[in-house]
């Protein structure tokens, strides 16, 4: 008998983090079904990158637990995580400047996969075979999201829009499970949210599953299959979009400022 309830890819269980006093996130859970696009809002300073970095191993949380794959993953280290399929971006984007577009792609995927420090003083052939794999595959991710041209560019000279595109290509390496994006859309500009909404798109479409933070209301109500709204902290409701449009506790806590951004942007149109 098909199971109709498989188990979640990744389910966050009581996770909170606390600083100095202040409860970052506090006793949130939530789950991301395989296959499946999931949205994380709330307004500025409610918890949604703290939520991350205890997911994906960059800060310990204080009590709860993760799940991912059916393992329990708390307090794996973000190598470790990366390996299993568990991949981010960063709100302000991570990047050698000094190495090449495509070297931050191969260096990006070294994690995925160790030798040990004898092998690699060694360069063994299949170490060579590897590095040669990972150049093949760091350039395909390139031409997917329309900069291979700057592949041996260093990375430095790219614009700020680029250089979101190339953290989008790092976490392609390795075929990860699951992507986790922190406002990937924020600061650039309309070409480049187009770009990077339909590979979301296309990538969704063959099976891949997604983590969005985005303050980008439209693209999260367009795009996700659930959305997550954090509110100080806590999680203050989840559901579909349509769903959470229309609820007045996160039209009051978030959507309320949009509306009345969007308001202010129709009326300067008019
Ligand atoms: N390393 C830190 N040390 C102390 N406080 C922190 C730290 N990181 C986050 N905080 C605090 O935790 C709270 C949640 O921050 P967080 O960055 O998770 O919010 P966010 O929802 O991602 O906001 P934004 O939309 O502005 O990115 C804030 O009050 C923030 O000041
Ligand atoms: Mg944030």
């Amino acid at each position: 008998m098909t199971d109709v309830h498989p188990e979640p890819m990744l389910h966050v269980s009581s996770l909170t983090k606390t600083f100095a006093g202040v409860t970052a996130v506090d006793a949130v859970s939530f789950d991301v079904r395989p296959g499946s696009i999931v949205g994380l809002i709330g307004p500025n300073g409610s918890g949604k990158s703290t939520t991350i970095d205890c997911l994906t191993g960059f800060t310990r949380p204080d009590s709860g637990s993760a799940r991912f794959g059916g393992r329990d993953v708390t307090g794996w280290r973000p190598e470790q995580l990366a390996a299993a399929g568990m991949v981010r971006t960063f709100q302000n984007v991570r990047i050698y400047e000094g190495m090449s577009v495509t070297d931050n792609l191969v260096v990006a995927a070294r994690s995925l996969r160790r030798f040990t420090w004898a092998e690699q003083v060694l360069k063994l052939p299949r170490i060579t075979r590897h590095e040669a794999e990972l150049r093949e595959e760091a350039l395909s991710h390139l031409r997917l999201v329309g900069i291979d041209k700057y592949a041996e560019a260093p990375a430095g000279i790219l614009s700020y829009g680029q250089r979101k595109l190339v953290a989008f290509a790092m976490c392609l390496m390795g075929r990860p499970r699951l992507i986790i994006l922190d406002e990937p859309l924020a600061g650039v500009n309309p070409t480049v949210i187009r770009r990077i909404s339909g590979l979301i798109d296309t990538l969704n479409a063959e099976g891949q599953t997604f983590l969005l933070i985005e303050h980008n209301v439209d693209f999260i109500m367009r795009h996700c299959d659930k959305v997550i709204v954090l509110e100080q902290g806590r999680l203050l409701t989840e559901g579909a979009p349509e769903v959470i449009r229309s609820d007045p506790r996160v039209l009051e806590a978030y959507l309320g400022n949009y509306a009345e951004y969007a308001e202010e942007e129709e009326t300067l149109h008019v």
